[in-house]
This record gives C-alpha cells, sequence and structure tokens, in this order.
C-alpha cells in the first residue's frame, strides 16, 4: 500500500494548470502520475485523448452482476496567481499544522487521492470484493470541461452500464460535518456589447443628440431585478423545484447565523427575494448577475467624450429544473426587447452548466423507480459517514456548479453520490489552498466503507 500523503505530494508537484498552454508539461505529468499509480493498483489504464486534455479511465473489470461505480475526479487545477501571496510556492508541497498546502491539494487532487487510497486499502485487504470500480478523471474541469460531454458520448456504451457516480468536488462547513450535495446550480453565461456612434465623439460637439451606450447598459441592468430582489424576467422561476420540507429541516440542522454570515461578507444588509433565509437563496433560488461590466475612459483625470462601445458581463445561476436553453432564450428576448432602439448590440453567449439535484432515499419525493444500487450506496455513506464522523451526513443543496454532473445524467442516465470534503478554510482557487488530512484520513475510511457496503449489498441481494 501506497503512503497517501506522500503520492499525495507528488501529484500536487506536477503544475497541471489547464487553462493556460504554458503549463502542458505538468499537465502532462499529473495525467501520467495518476494513470501510473492506477496502473500499480491493478487498474486496466486508459488515456483517451480529445480535443484538449486527455482523461484517465481506468477499470477493474469484473462479472456483469457486480455492482459498477464510476469514479470521478480532476488532475487540472486553477491558475496559482498572484503567486507573491503564497507563504509556500504552490508547487512544492508541504505538510504543516495538519494541512497539505499547494495548488490542487483541495481541487480536486487530495479528494481524488482519498478515494484512490480507499480503493487501495479496500482491494489489499479483499482482493476478491464483488465491485466493479471505473476511474475517470478528466483534465478540464476548472476551464468548464469543453471535451467533457463528446467523450461521454463516445463512451456511452460502457459507462452507461455502470450503477452511480461516486465522487468529493464539493464543500462541508465543519471538519466533523460532512455533507452529501444533492444538487448543484447551472450557469448561463453571456456578453452584451452595445454599440452607439461609430467612433467614440467629443461630448460637447455631439453631446445631446445621441444615446449613450453606457446608459444604454445601464438601463438594462437596472431593468433586470425587481426592487424586492427577484429578477425582472418574464418566466424565469417558471421551472423552478419546489423546496421539500426535508431539504429545510435540513438546513435548519446545518444552523448557521444569519448576522454572522452578512459580517463575514461585510455587507450593511442583505438583499434577499421575500420568503427564503439567505442560507436558503444560495441553493434553492437562481441568481442574475452582473461580473463585469465596462466602456468609455477608465484613466486619471477626466476625458469629455460619448464612447463608442460599452459592455457588460451576465451570468444566471440555474437551479432545477430551470434549463439553459430556455434561460438564455428568455435573457435574449429581454434584452431585446428593453434596449433602446437608439443603440445596436451584439449578444456573445458563453457556455452553460444544467443544474442538477439527487433526492436521497426515503424521502418524500424521491423517484419511485429509483436505482437499488444507487438508494444503497446512499444508505451505506450514511453509515458509513455517521461512524467515522461521529456525525451522520446532511443533505443539502449547493450553490456553486459542477456542470458534468447534470452532463453525465443526461447522457449515460446516472446519478451522482457527492461527499463533500473541502472546508471553507481550503481557500480553493485562492493563494494557500489546502486540504486537511485529518478529513483526508477519514474521508478514506468512510469511502473505503461505502464502496465495501455497495459491494457485499449485492451478495446479500444474492443470497436471498
Ligand atoms: N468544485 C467547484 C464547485 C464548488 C465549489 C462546489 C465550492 C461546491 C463548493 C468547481 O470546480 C467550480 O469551481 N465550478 C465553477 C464552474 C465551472 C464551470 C468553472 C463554479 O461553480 O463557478
Ligand atoms: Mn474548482
Amino acid at each position: 500500500m501506497f503512503d497517501p500523503i506522500e503520492a499525495l505530494k507528488e501529484f500536487v508537484r506536477h503544475p497541471s494548470v489547464s487553462a493556460d498552454p504554458a503549463f502542458r508539461e505538468g499537465m502532462t505529468g499529473a495525467r501520467e502520475f495518476v494513470a501510473k499509480l492506477l496502473g500499480s493498483l491493478g487498474f486496466a489504464v486508459e488515456v483517451v485523448k480529445t480535443d484538449l486534455h486527455p482523461i484517465v479511465l481506468a477499470e477493474r473489470k469484473g462479472p456483469a452482476e457486480w455492482p459498477h461505480v464510476i469514479i470521478y475526479g480532476h488532475y487540472d487545477v486553477q491558475p496559482a496567481d498572484p503567486l507573491n501571496l503564497w507563504t509556500t510556492p504552490a508547487f512544492e508541497p508541504q505538510v504543516r499544522g495538519g494541512r497539505i498546502y499547494g495548488r490542487g491539494a483541495a481541487d480536486n487532487k487530495g479528494p481524488l487521492m482519498t478515494h484512490i487510497a480507499a480503493v487501495a486499502r479496500l482491494l489489499a485487504r479483499r482482493p476478491d470484493l464483488p465491485l466493479r470500480v471505473t476511474f475517470m478523471i478528466e483534465g478540464e474541469e476548472e476551464m468548464g470541461s469543453p471535451s467533457f460531454p463528446k467523450f461521454l458520448e463516445a463512451q456511452s456504451a460502457r459507462l452507461r452500464k455502470a450503477d452511480f457516480v461516486f465522487l468529493s468536488d464539493t464543500g462541508i462547513p465543519r471538519e466533523d460535518q460532512i455533507v452529501i450535495t444533492c444538487g448543484l446550480r447551472g450557469l448561463v453565461l453571456c456578453d452584451v456589447e452595445v454599440t452607439g456612434s461609430k467612433s467614440d465623439l467629443h461630448s460637447g460637439l455631439h453631446g445631446g443628440v445621441l444615446r449613450n451606450p453606457i446608459q444604454a447598459v445601464a438601463e438594462l441592468c437596472a431593468s433586470l431585478h425587481r426592487p424586492d430582489g427577484r429578477v425582472n424576467i418574464p418566466g424565469f422561476y417558471d421551472d423552478v423545484l419546489d423546496v421539500e420540507p426535508w431539504e429545510r429541516e435540513e438546513l435548519r440542522k446545518l444552523g448557521g447565523d444569519a448576522e454572522q454570515y452578512r459580517a463575514f461578507l461585510g455587507i450593511p444588509a442583505f438583499h434577499t427575494p421575500p420568503g427564503y433565509t439567505p442560507f436558503e437563496c444560495t441553493r434553492f433560488l437562481p441568481t442574475l448577475e452582473f461580473n463585469g461590466i465596462g466602456g468609455g475612459y477608465q484613466g486619471e483625470g477626466t476625458k469629455t467624450v460619448i464612447p463608442s462601445t460599452a459592455f457588460v458581463k451576465i451570468s444566471c445561476r440555474l437551479v432545477s429544473n430551470q434549463t439553459p436553453a430556455k434561460i438564455r432564450e428568455l435573457l435574449h428576448r429581454t434584452i431585446a426587447e428593453r434596449m433602446p432602439k437608439d443603440v445596436t448590440y451584439r449578444i456573445v453567449d458563453q457556455h452553460d452548466g444544467t443544474p442538477y439535484v439527487v433526492v436521497p432515499p426515503h424521502r418524500s419525493n424521491t423517484p419511485k423507480d429509483q436505482s437499488p444500487v444507487l438508494a444503497r450506496a446512499f444508505d451505506a455513506a450514511d453509515a458509513a459517514i455517521g461512524e467515522i464522523f461521529g456525525k451522520r451526513p446532511l443533505y443539502l443543496r449547493e450553490g456553486g456548479s459542477v456542470p458534468i454532473i447534470a452532463d453525465i445524467k443526461r447522457v449515460l442516465g446516472l446519478d451522482s453520490v457527492m461527499m463533500g470534503l473541502f472546508l471553507p478554510e481550503d481557500n480553493l482557487h485562492a493563494p494557500n489552498e489546502s486540504f486537511h488530512l485529518g478529513v483526508m484520513e477519514k474521508g478514506m475510511r468512510a469511502s473505503e466503507k461505502i464502496l465495501e457496503r455497495v459491494a457485499d449489498g449485492r451478495e446479500r441481494e444474492g443470497s436471498r
């Protein structure tokens, strides 16, 4: 059995920044490292080419009647800059104070290593375990997984026969409180570019005869919310899934003090739609946000100009059962209706993500046809996490997005069991990212138990 912490250090040492072509070598290094590690555990490893970064597929095959789990993870990381804010260099991992520091330590190399080590321990202890395991490890998660849907379509015949997907790429509030993530928000992103005159104009010579494109952008933006905080697009909320009483109850168990949250954000007051607490808003409601706005003179001093162009970058976070296609269409239509007719504009659509919800077993809204293996995986996770962390997990939807989870559901028909492992202090996407080694060790034991129970459940069922 390899040392998981040493292996994680070696993994982090490969600077696998997917977005930046300068890090190609790091990408190759990280990919070869996991491929080799899984090979050494007896997996049949394949590196599947895509248009950009290849995907590692590693299989432990077995008879068709064995349960089959796909474990998802990603070997790419966010850029490490600003580098000067790191206490120790981003790609020279260091253990201190019970944490391992380095870019990707939490997102997602640590959690992925947690599952690899769990599988290694389990198979060392039970070489004949009746479980098929496929690791599916991509290298484009941090750039929106552009190659992933195509890969899923191409591999669908072999992957769709699996029973469920297991992963850790979501968060927990405290080290003793694991969350099983039951929902992820989706995304619709676009830029709106507005043009007035064909060139910048002297605001004295021509001011007063035309609409300034900055004003047009501002008017559009101001029209997109109501005073009470709701998004002001007709039909925007039509497909929003009702919140089940059990979901509100889980949130109540999570606790959290709104006043503390307000102070943490550093805002004078919340601005939330009526009927929802701040903690409910981020999980159960869609949003429309402006991520950037610009136009005209941005330099020192003054410039008397009417700029020719202005822009705004818009993103919507979606919740089930909204679809990116419909929300995009509503957004386009609303912009067309409200944009003043004395300017021209162009919408540049960026990428999408479909929201996702999975309902655990034994709930008011559990699908009647839920797969028994998925239900068993949830039950196994509940019990194993309770035993190892000393507290049952909470079942919560999450405000963030992992768009491939909905793609997996759409293309392969598979649901995901998402065991959160990263803490608020882990600094994902920020300087001094780290992963808590205590959570890692317990996560390994939990993952090992969950997988063992999924495998043994079949034997119990089979012997009935
Ligand atoms: N793992 C995160 C999403 C996440 C973060 C879930 C924190 C739960 C808690 C993921 O890697 C991420 O950062 N997703 C992006 C979207 C992606 C398409 C770039 C996001 O949510 O903004
Ligand atoms: Mn991320």
